[in-house]
């Protein structure tokens, strides 16, 4: 969402990824790479294996991915057959934002703020065990 080309929508496909290491510093590199790469294009492109990026915000991403929820602290929602999670980062989604997600579900983990990766851990561990 940062200026000047906001929106960019980053896709990473873990069946095709390639070059992505277990670091940060190589995922940086790899989305800075992107975006150099994505600057003048439009639609949607590959910009390494595994990687795409494309010119859509929020409420087109909702749009296209199946039975999302939002992950919140707050959340008092049963996750059934939830299977898009949707996370703040180091900050809850802005208001902007939440006026998008106050139409899906909201499922807690617990009344605990967790860090991030440790929802999408939990995440995973769930849907593992609904198989
Ligand atoms: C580190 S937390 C956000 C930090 C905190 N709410 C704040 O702004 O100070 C990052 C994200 O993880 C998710 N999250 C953290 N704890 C959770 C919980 N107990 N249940 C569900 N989601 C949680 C939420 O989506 C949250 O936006």
């Amino acid at each position: 969402m940062a200026p000047p080309n906001a929106p960019i929508t980053v896709h990473f496909s873990g069946g095709k990824i390639r070059y992505l290491n277990p670091d940060e510093r190589s995922t940086a590199a790899l989305i800075r790479n992107g975006l150099i790469k994505y600057k003048n294009e439009n639609g949607l492109v590959e910009t390494s294996p595994g990687i795409s990026m494309e010119r859509i915000g929020l409420e087109q991403v909702l749009k296209k991915l199946p039975n999302p929820v939002l992950l919140s602290e707050n959340g008092s929602d049963e996750i059934e057959n939830a299977n898009t999670f949707i996370l703040g980062d180091d900050r809850d989604p802005t208001d902007e934002e939440m006026k998008l997600l106050e139409k899906i579900p909201n499922i807690s983990l617990g009344k605990e703020s967790l860090l991030s990766s440790a929802c999408v851990t939990l995440i995973h561990h769930h849907l593992d065990s609904n198989k």
